[in-house]
């Protein structure tokens, strides 16, 4: 992984992975690359920056063969929530941006990074502790572009021996860049508005469990599997990795650890909660921690600590920009 195209990287996982390569490897070993430009963002000041649109694939490969990329981190895709308002365009986007991804990769011989979800599980899941391989019959269009990529990543290893690997993102929690219309998003919301206003109305019902993780474990999640020992890989796709399993309340309660009079009222969106309802309470990560030692770090509390502390300095420095 020594100079790495990412896509969708001003997306919320890709704006923070960019700017950790480049940090770890140095400026010119992150070609990034997105739909869109963002001035003054600091992933297209830092380094190479390319404007990609997935279903491009001529664009793709000559992007991939003038800087000369070993790697492929395929990030971009529309989210749940989004996907099930979009279900063609999801389709086209999620699959067409995949397979173009996949054959780039192919034809050059990359290696290939792209994340699946927890969204690929369906309500006949095993909803606690979800086993690695467990039925997976999603009801959401999210969820099939995701289950059927898990299959095209396996099979591109299998034919075309393409070193594809990946791992079932949970809900991911950041405070830099926010997720663009998922389910899981409230749990990202409700530390904004807990210091801007002391409350939050969810939009995810009382009671209902989402696997999540804190976006340095995910990043870090990444970077471990891509660079552990294939021989140590049973599964290579699609790994089950999570940090946290919780429900509102839970994150409410931690939230009143460092803000007591936090409230949290509830205003349920029943297209989001039905998402949420079909996807599991909490996954079994056992198959990425003994094939590649994932060990996260953040649990609730410290992932809240955390958050509070670094948002609360965004957005003190948001007003000093806005003034
Ligand atoms: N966080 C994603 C979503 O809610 C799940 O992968 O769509």
């Amino acid at each position: 992984m020594k100079k790495v195209l990412i896509t969708g990287c001003l997306g919320q996982i890709g704006s923070e992975l960019t700017m950790r390569l480049r940090a770890d490897n140095g400026t010119d070993s992150v070609i990034a690359t997105d739909i869109r430009r963002i001035a003054g963002n600091e992933v297209i000041e830092s380094g190479p920056f390319e404007i990609l649109d997935v279903t491009d694939k001529d664009k793709m490969m000559d992007i991939a063969r003038e800087y000369e990329v070993d790697t492929i981190i395929h990030l971009a895709a529309l989210l749940s929530a989004v996907a099930e308002e979009k279900p063609q365009l999801a389709w086209n986007l999620n699959m067409g941006g995949l397979v173009n991804a996949l054959e780039v990769a192919r034809e050059l011989h990359l290696k290939f990074f792209t994340p699946s979800s927890i969204g690929s599980f369906g309500p006949g899941t095993p909803a606690e502790n979800t086993p690695q391989d467990t039925l997976q019959r999603p009801t959401t269009m999210y969820g099939v572009t995701k289950v059927s990529g898990e299959l095209l990543c396996d099979y591109y290893f299998q034919k075309f021996g393409v070193d594809t690997r990946g791992v079932r993102f949970p809900g991911l929690i950041s405070y830099k860049t926010l997720p663009g219309g998922g389910t899981t998003d409230y749990a990202v919301d409700i530390y904004y508005e807990a210091l801007k206003n002391k409350s939050y109305t969810s939009f995810i019902g009382k009671g209902t469990h989402m696997d999540m993780m804190y976006m340095p474990d995910a990043i870090d999640a990444i970077i471990k599997l891509m660079n552990a020992d294939p021989k140590r890989l049973v599964h290579r796709n699609a790994f089950n990795i999570t940090a946290m399993s919780f429900e509102p309340e839970q994150i409410a309660a931690s939230i009143r650890k460092f803000i007591p009079d936090f409230e949290l009222k509830y205003d349920v969106d029943p297209a989001r909660q039905a998402i949420a309802d079909s996807w599991p309470d909490s996954l079994d990560a056992s198959c990425a921690r003994n094939e590649w030692d994932f060990d996260p770090q953040y649990d609730l509390d410290r992932m809240t600590k955390d958050m509070l502390e670094k948002l609360t300095k965004k957005l003190e420095n948001d007003t000093v920009v806005r003034h």
